[in-house]
């Protein structure tokens, strides 16, 4: 079988691709990527070169492309992870997440009505559920929680997922969608909480830590998101939702003292700074359903994968030390200079 990832060298896509072609190695994986600022294409050089995976630079709102790869390949199935992800970018520009998260979702979605498709999945995200309040560990976000945004990010991502059940209904396309927590890892962009922190931290650099740090996330080791995206796929129901999330809520300055502490550093470089705009309280996800039918629990305890995850950025120095030397300079100036 023939399986497309897009956005397969960003942070999940990888991983997910690394799994593919470890757990199923008689699958071709084709990779479509625009290598935008959050793509890396050395993240994949040691796939690059197998018999059973081809890498394609282009961008999914191009349809010519899109259809063009399709003929070619005549995928059967599309895991699509290709997006603008992350919510401080959006509130700076929220127009290159519609383009991408919306339209390019809808071009995937035309190419696989037109070529056809055993499965097309939807990597979502527990944003579109809006946010919980601190005051109610009682409260999870299930499938049937309705949808409700906050950021350009977040609305972008719950109109993809709407647009993805219309196909489904309208069309007839069979589609899955998932919506995770919190992932973390090796290969996360730095522009990210946990990578950010730890390349602050062995910089000996502020930490700046939004509003009082008391903001909770659901932390999930990222291999154990890609093995529930590889059960949906291939065991999961057409036209469901699955939800999948760690039951590992954490509270931002916790991640960040327990950063501090795993790298021998002072708590003195924590940095509170302004609030981000529209800042979700608490992410927490009700894993059941997934669980129920597909047996997926997580398997990776926080203290094992923040561990392993420290390690990680320090045995590949070089990977995260080009990226923060080139244009994310800029982009660290103007998000947190005199913020
Ligand atoms: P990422 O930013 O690390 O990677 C995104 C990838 O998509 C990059 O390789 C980029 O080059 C590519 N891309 C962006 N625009 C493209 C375009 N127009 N055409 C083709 N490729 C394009 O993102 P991530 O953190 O790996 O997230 C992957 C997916 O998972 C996203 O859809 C995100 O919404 C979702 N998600 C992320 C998390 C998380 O914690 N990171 C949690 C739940 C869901
Ligand atoms: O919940 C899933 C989502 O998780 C995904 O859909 C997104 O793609 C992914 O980026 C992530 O969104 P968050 O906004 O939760 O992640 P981020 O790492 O940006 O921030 C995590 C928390 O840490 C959040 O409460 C904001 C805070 N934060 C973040 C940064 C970058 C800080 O306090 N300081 C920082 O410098």
């Amino acid at each position: 079988m023939t399986i497309l990832v897009t956005g397969g060298a960003g942070f999940i896509g990888s991983n997910f691709i690394f799994y593919e072609l470890e757990h199923h190695p008689e699958d071709r994986i084709v990779c479509l990527d625009k290598l935008t600022y959050a793509g890396n294409l050395s993240t994949l050089k040691d796939v690059l070169d197998l018999p059973n995976f081809r890498f394609i630079r282009a961008d999914i709102c191009d349809r010519e492309a899109v259809y063009r790869l399709f003929e070619e390949e005549h995928p059967d199935m599309v895991v699509h992870f290709a997006a603008e992800s992350h919510v401080d970018r959006s509130i700076e520009n929220p127009g290159v997440f519609l383009e991408t998260n919306i339209m390019g979702t809808a071009v995937l979605m035309d190419a696989c009505r037109k070529y056809g498709i055993r499965r097309y999945h939807q990597v979502s995200t527990d944003e579109v559920y809006g946010d919980l309040p601190l005051d109610r560990p009682d409260l999870l976000f299930t499938e049937e929680t309705p949808l409700h945004t906050s950021s350009p990010y977040s609305s972008s991502k719950a109109s993809a997922d709407l647009l993805v059940m219309a196909y489904h209904r309208t069309y007839g396309l069979p589609v899955s969608i998932s919506r995770c927590s919190n992932n973390y890892g090796p290969y996360q962009f730095p522009e990210k909480l946990i990578p950010l922190m730890i390349a602050n931290c062995l910089a000996n650099k502020p930490l700046p830590v939004y509003g009082k740090g008391l903001n909770v996330r659901d932390w999930l080791y990222v291999e154990d998101h890609c093995k529930a995206i590889d059960l949906i796929i291939r065991n999961g129901r057409e036209g469901e939702v699955y939800n999948i999330g760690g039951h590992n809520e954490m509270a931002n300055i916790d991640i960040v003292k327990l950063i501090l502490k795993e790298l021998g550093k002072s708590e003195d470089l924590i940095t509170y700074v302004t609030d981000r705009k529209g800042h979700d309280m608490r992410y927490a996800i009700d894993p059941s359903k997934i669980h129920a039918e597909l047996g997926w629990l997580p398997e990776t305890m926080f203290a094992e994968g923040i561990r392993k995850t420290i390690r990680w950025y320090l045995d590949n120095r070089e990977w995260w030390e080009t990226i923060i030397s080139g244009e994310y300079k800029d982009y660290y100036r103007k998000m947190y200079e005199n913020r």
